[in-house]
């Protein structure tokens, strides 16, 4: 190594003056910009370890300046979610249940609440969508059978249908055939009658019998028309949505018993606001009024 600097010959770059075997090693400084990236993540790396957790000690751990963890930071969330929970509680408590669809949050965690408390509650009976089985009614359609304003239909999910509540919806269609109120062939043949409201009727004769018993008997609970009374919870006839079936079999065995479906009471076994909730939601499914 001479105190001379030398040149290489062939790049022309100042060499080291180290050599290997005959090569010699450039004098190729790192670039300006990359040293300073290099101290600038020395210096943040030290401040980092000082103001955050950072060195594993025999007991735990260096909790650094700032006292950050995140344990601390996800307790914080969930508590602020809380409090965010309880006031959104607090104020569908208090606001009258027509009033709710003004606020859209109060609207949406009603929403979220109803749609969850239906799931555990409602849904074995009318199932997941809602859309109901034979004797369970579908939730969804605009056929209501006590009424689908959300007045009404939080009435039904409080109070229930001919169960043991004092203000549960009560109505009933007599047995017609149990209790041998009508003969068989007149049951036959107003049964034939309420398939003539749908279009159905095979035997135009039976129909046109069935239409006198009818009137006597049925219209008063479903009307001269067929089209139900939410009042006294008789189904519209002539709409060809069915809670028991629609086939003549099925009809005949409506006339026969007066089925009688019950619904429970939901008043003191779910808290006020999850009731309101509920009313919502249902009301909510596309066939509300
Ligand atoms: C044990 C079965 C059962 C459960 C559980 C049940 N229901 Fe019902 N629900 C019925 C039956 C049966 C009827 C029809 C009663 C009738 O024949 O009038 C009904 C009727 C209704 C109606 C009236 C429908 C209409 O057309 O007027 C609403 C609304 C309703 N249920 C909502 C609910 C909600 C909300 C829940 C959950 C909190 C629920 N139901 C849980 C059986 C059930
Ligand atoms: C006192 C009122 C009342 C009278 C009278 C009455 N019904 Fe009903 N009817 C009802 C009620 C209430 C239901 C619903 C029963 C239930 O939800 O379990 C019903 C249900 C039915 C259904 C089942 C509808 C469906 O969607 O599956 C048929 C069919 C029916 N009635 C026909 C008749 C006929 C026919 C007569 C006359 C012979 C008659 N009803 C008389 C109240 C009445």
């Amino acid at each position: 190594m001479s105190g001379k600097r030398e040149i290489d010959d062939v790049t022309g770059v100042e060499t080291t003056g180290h050599t290997w075997d005959g090569i010699k090693e450039l004098n190729k400084p790192l670039p300006k910009w990359w040293l300073m990236t290099f101290y600038a993540s020395i210096v943040w790396a030290i401040g980092y370890m000082i103001v955050y957790p950072a060195w594993p000690t025999l007991n735990g751990y260096t909790k650094g300046l700032w006292g950050y963890s995140q344990r601390v930071a996800v307790t914080q969330e969930i508590e602020g979610a809380r409090t965010a929970q309880a006031t959104l509680r607090a104020a569908l408590e208090k606001t009258p249940l027509a009033e709710v669809k003004n606020d859209p949050d109060l609207l949406r965690f009603a929403m979220v609440g109803g749609a969850s408390a239906f799931a555990t509650n409602c849904a074995p009976c009318h199932g997941r969508g809602a859309q109901g089985f034979t004797g369970y009614p579908n939730l969804n359609d605009d056929d209501w059978i006590w009424g689908g304003t959300l007045a009404e239909i939080q009435k039904t999910i409080l109070y229930g249908v001919r169960g043991a509540h004092k203000e549960a919806r009560t109505s009933d269609m007599p047995k017609f055939g149990t209790d041998g109120i009508l003969k068989p062939t007149e049951i036959d043949d107003v049964a034939e009658f309420v398939l003539s409201l749908t279009k159905r009727a095979s035997d135009a004769a039976a129909a046109g019998r069935g239409a006198k018993t009818y009137a006597d008997q049925c219209a008063s609970c479903h009307g001269a028309e067929g089209k139900g009374n939410a009042e006294l919870g008789a189904p519209n006839l002539v709409d060809d949505i069915w809670l028991y079936g629609g086939q003549k079999a099925d009809i005949v065995q409506s006339i026969v018993t007066g089925r009688g479906g019950a619904m429970p009471a939901w008043e003191g076994r779910l808290d006020p606001v999850t009731l309101k909730s509920l009313a919502i939601y249902v009301h909510s499914l596309g066939g509300g009024k």
